[in-house]
């Protein structure tokens, strides 16, 4: 019988759910603290105990990335990959792969020093956004609508100490209605799809800064991209995020890797964590 690992740092509503729901289905399942786990080079799959699949949870990305990277080395079989998670993980590769594989996104420039980020913010022309290439929650994603505070954000940057922070990703803010659209996709299926409202004087949509969400009817539309994005990653299961364009129809601006349901789960009919559940199982009897 196939064992379900869920590899966590902090347990939250998801990590549990998952659990619980492998446990119902009379599936053998554990918890496994990331924090906790350690290997050497002389490790063998084996002596880790970790169960036949793992799903990747960690909240922190380098962690989760990491820890996956040893794990595969060792011949499990982890959801996300590696690769999907380090594309996902990394806002300028999933823009490259995005754009490589045809899916509709927003304008991104790439710039590695403050002046030619500059240059580029001047020759565009406003407004903007700036986003770090690694982060989350709409952590450090700025709207800029003018020059005094594109200076500032860039100064902000130039003193932070992560070599990261002076990479630039700027992109062209989307004439969109003050939501987006969370599409779930496990396998080649989209299992859920919401719409996030901003929370009130707050521009982003992230439910992590008080979205609120509402089911979103999943269009043929909807699907088509959401599958195409999911596929441009290389699969597993995914949370695509998507903007709707005054004019240019959907377009994705990010895929979430270690993809949070809560918000989704509390309006959508189908269980999420079942579903994830049900594709670790088609998995393991391949
Ligand atoms: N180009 C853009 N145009 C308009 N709104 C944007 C744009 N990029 C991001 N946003 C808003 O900011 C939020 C956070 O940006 P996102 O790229 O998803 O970063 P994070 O990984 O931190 O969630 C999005 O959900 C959206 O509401
Ligand atoms: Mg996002």
């Amino acid at each position: 019988m196939v064992e379900i690992c869920v590899i966590y740092d902090k347990v939250r509503f998801e990590e549990k759910t998952l659990y619980e729901r492998a446990l119902r289905r009379g599936i053998k399942a554990q918890l496994a603290d990331a924090k906790s786990i350690t290997l050497n080079t002389e490790t063998k799959n084996m002596d880790l105990k970790l169960g036949d699949i793992i799903l990747q949870r960690s909240v922190s990305h380098f962690r989760g990335l990491y820890l996956t990277a040893c794990l595969e080395s060792l011949g499990f079989f982890v959801i996300n990959k590696f690769k999907v998670s380090e594309t996902c993980g990394n806002k300028m590769m999933t823009s490259l792969s995005l754009v490589k594989h045809k899916v509709p996104t927003p304008i991104t420039h790439f710039a590695f020093s403050a002046e030619s980020a500059m240059e580029v913010i001047n020759n565009t022309g406003f407004p903007l956004v700036m986003k770090p290439i690694i982060g989350s929650w709409g952590r450090g994603v700025f709207p800029l609508r003018d020059e005094e505070v594109a200076n500032m954000v860039i100064e902000m940057r130039e003193e932070n100490d992560s070599p990261l922070a002076r990479i630039y990703y700027i992109q062209e803010m989307i004439k969109r209605p003050p939501r987006d659209i969370r599409c779930i996709v496990i396998g080649d299926k989209i299992v859920a799809a919401i719409y996030r409202y901003s929370a009130k004087n707050e521009w982003r949509t992230n439910v992590s800064r008080g979205g609120k969400v509402e089911v979103a009817s999943i269009t043929k539309e909807l699907e088509d991209i959401s599958l195409k994005a999911a596929k441009a990653m290389g699969g597993g299961i995914l949370g695509i995020d998507i903007m709707e364009d005054e004019n240019r129809g959907l377009m994705v601006h990010e895929i979430n890797n270690t993809v949070e349901f809560r918000g989704a789960s509390s309006v959508s009919e189908t269980d999420i964590a079942d579903e994830i559940i049900d594709y670790v199982l088609r998995i393991a009897r391949k």
